[in-house]
């Protein structure tokens, strides 16, 4: 046996030490791809755990600063706010939504005064506002598309107004994209960005948030009729391509680590920057896990983060955020 002449080729020569595999590493995670979802509630006090969601809490105004403070440190570029509406104020036509003093406008006033770095980013959605938990209004059992665009519109140009950046649709309608856009100009907000939910799945995955702002008992039948058929992946180009015609500057897939696929196709088609959610449930299930013992904390939030990346999106909203950043900084040492 001649000892060294098979194989030629050893890729573990490029894995036998730290600085080698670094070296070669094709793709990076850091600060700049994370994107912190938070739960703004009504009220004060201290904030109050989300049961589905370990570690996860829905925070009043009176702490939101505090709350927000060391992601704002650590350089995470945005966060994105969730309102949990008191019951009282929800209606069929979602009608707290346009409220100039509703908890997102309130949260985006107050967070922009005291981190005007910090990127916020706005759900554009009816479902946080209605008694019946869609994301649009209902007419003859069925959510009006053309209806509700008219009042999503209306629903961001009220964020935008209040200093959210980001005015991020995650409603499916038809044709809102260009709407909102419009919309926008008009009131001379140029510069407010748009990301859409462009490929939202109607997803087994949103059962968490869905109890974080209450709108998990409301809900009447589900949302087929307007979120993805898991099914699809040609249609999410189509969505894609439709959003981005209409004006979008960056795409969202949601959720996330089921639809890395999606994710990829999605970044090879059009290069244009692709987001990801890595949704409630996603991180209920990792969560539950590591809580268990079952899978590593620290290096399973990284790995999933990192598949995100090497799928090819430009960030991920993520309820690890903080939590990664914080991993990231010390790694750097
Ligand atoms: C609302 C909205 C949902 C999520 C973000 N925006 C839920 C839904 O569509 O029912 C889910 C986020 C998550 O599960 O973390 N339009």
């Amino acid at each position: 046996m001649i000892t060294g002449s098979f194989p030629t080729t050893r890729l573990r020569r490029n894995r036998v030490d730290a600085w080698t595999r670094r070296m070669v590493a094709e793709t990076t995670l850091s600060v700049d791809n994370l994107i912190w979802p938070i739960f703004v509630r009504a009220g004060d006090g201290e904030p109050t755990p989300v049961s589905s969601m370990p570690g996860v809490v829905r925070v009043g105004l009176d702490r939101l600063a505090a709350h927000v403070e060391e992601a704002a440190k650590l350089g995470i570029p945005a966060i994105a706010l969730f309102p949990a509406t008191p019951t009282a104020l929800k209606d069929a036509e979602g009608t707290e939504a346009l409220n100039p003093d509703n908890l997102i406008c309130q949260a985006a006033r107050l967070l922009k005064a005291e981190f005007p770095d910090l990127g916020l980013i706005g759900d554009v959605a009816l479902d946080p506002y209605t008694d019946h938990g869609h994301d649009g209004v209902l007419r003859d059992n069925y959510v009006a598309n053309d209806e509700s665009v008219e009042i999503l519109e209306r629903q961001a140009v009220n964020q935008a107004q209040a200093g959210i950046d980001i005015i991020a649709p995650s409603d499916m309608m038809d044709g809102r994209i260009g709407s909102i856009r419009a919309a926008l100009d008009s009131e001379g907000l140029i510069h407010t960005r748009i990301m859409s939910y462009a490929a939202k799945y109607a997803s087994a995955f949103y059962g968490p948030f869905r109890e974080a702002l209450g709108s998990n008992a409301a809900l009447r039948g589900d949302k087929k009729t307007y979120q993805m058929n898991p099914a699809n992946s040609d249609e999410a180009l189509r969505e894609v391509a439709m959003d981005l015609d209409e004006g979008a500057d960056m795409v969202m897939v949601k959720p996330g680590m089921p639809y890395l696929d999606i994710v990829r196709r999605v970044h090879d088609t059009f290069h244009v920057p692709v987001f990801a959610y890595q949704v409630s449930g996603e991180y209920a299930m990792l969560a539950s896990a590591m809580e268990l013992g079952l899978i590593d904390r620290e290096r399973g939030i990284l790995e999933t983060l990192l598949g995100f990346r090497r799928a090819g999106a430009s960030g991920v909203l993520t309820y690890f955020a903080v939590e990664a950043a914080r991993l990231l900084k010390a790694s750097a040492g």
